[in-house]
């Protein structure tokens, strides 16, 4: 299955299925036929699959960053730099990112940095990054002071959602990432009793539709691409403090599954959907057996503090909410009653 991205002529397509990744060389071929030189840039863990056999049909690297988002910064994306600079790329050459979210946003970033942008291949390793990260353009890392603070939008010549990379994933891993899917679900404002019938590819193939078609109306997030940010408000601060906290941190996938649920609570405390949205949330939450308790570790506080400093956010509470005209992003909301709507979330 292939998903297009249109964006007229950086129009790229997204391969959906069981080994998709061996078009890579066809896709160099195509779309970067003067190319001499690939760099597969990718963290030891994945060099170490059974599934790492790429084929560029041209002279190839392979460049280890270390592994996770703690990696994701501009010290890691310099000494990636100065390797490829060694290695005498030109500006016809590529970068194949191969690996998680972390993994492509770093390496597209030094893609579009390098020599001011050289073409860049996804190959995405994790259900997070196949639905969402890998998809879209946006390229970047964290600051000490947030995440994705420093990056560009920079679109890849083609994304490869292999399976069997999927197969290969912890299970935890896995299922944090399910936590995307259902964002994508209930974007499509699909109820839980209709997924029984979905198999887990149809399930990819939806989140990426939805994807590419968000991304092709709006490149730059000027609109309905901040509708990607479901979840986001609420599970991002939980994201962060559970970093900044522990080294057994939520998964992002994880910190957006409570963040679903508690933004269909939030919008029925506002007046805008009925109980039923909430019970439609947590089934499908169910469904994937995601976990949508949230941990009672950060005071209301602390909480309201990271939501409001989410780079999205503008410094007011900014939540994606469903309402009579859908989803919309909502702004200045009330702190009174995010703060009601923790604790009652919370019991
Ligand atoms: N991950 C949200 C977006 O790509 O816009």
């Amino acid at each position: 299955m292939t998903i297009t991205v249109d964006l007229g002529a950086r129009s790229y397509d997204v391969a959906i299925g069981d080994g998709v990744r061996r078009g890579l060389k066809d896709l160099i071929a195509k779309r970067a036929p003067k190319a001499q030189v690939a760099v597969i840039v990718t963290s030891p863990s994945l060099r170490a699959q059974p599934w790492f056999d790429f084929e560029t049909g041209i002279s190839q690297h392979v460049l280890e960053v270390p592994e996770g988002e703690d990696a994701k910064t501009l010290q890691t994306v310099e000494a990636l730099l100065e390797k490829i600079a060694s290695l005498g790329l030109s500006r016809n050459d590529i970068l194949i990112a191969v690996g998680g979210g972390a993994v492509t946003d770093l390496g597209g970033f030094a893609a579009a940095s390098y020599l001011r942008g050289i073409g860049l291949i996804n190959i995405s390793t994790s259900v997070a990054g196949q639905v969402d990260a890998a998809i879209g353009g946006k390229t970047g890392v964290n600051l000490s002071a947030g995440k994705n603070l420093v990056g560009a939008f920079h679109q890849p010549l083609g994304v490869f959602c292999d399976f069997e990379t999927i197969a290969t994933l912890p299970e935890r891993e896995r299922l944090a990432g399910m936590g995307e899917v259902a964002k994508c679900w209930l974007l499509e404002g699909r109820s839980a009793k209709d997924l029984g019938s979905q198999t887990s590819s149809e399930l990819a193939t939806m989140a990426v539709a939805l994807k590419a078609r968000i991304v092709s109306g709006d490149e730059r997030e000027g609109g309905e691409r901040a509708l990607l940010n479901y979840g986001h408000t609420f599970g991002h601060a939980l994201e962060v403090l559970s970093l900044a906290k522990s080294k057994d941190e939520l998964r992002h996938g994880e910190a957006v599954a409570i963040g679903l649920s508690f933004a269909a609570h939030l919008a029925h405390a506002l007046g805008r959907v009925g109980a039923e949205v909430i019970a439609n949330h947590n089934a499908v939450l169910d469904f994937f057996g995601l976990s949508y308790a949230a941990p009672r570790d950060f005071s209301v506080e602390a909480l309201l503090e990271a939501m409001s400093h989410d780079k999205k956010a503008h410094h007011d509470l900014t939540f994606v909410l469903l309402g009579a005209n859908g989803f919309e992003v909502v702004t200045g909301i009330d702190p009174d009653v995010v703060a009601k709507t923790i604790e009652s979330f919370r019991g």
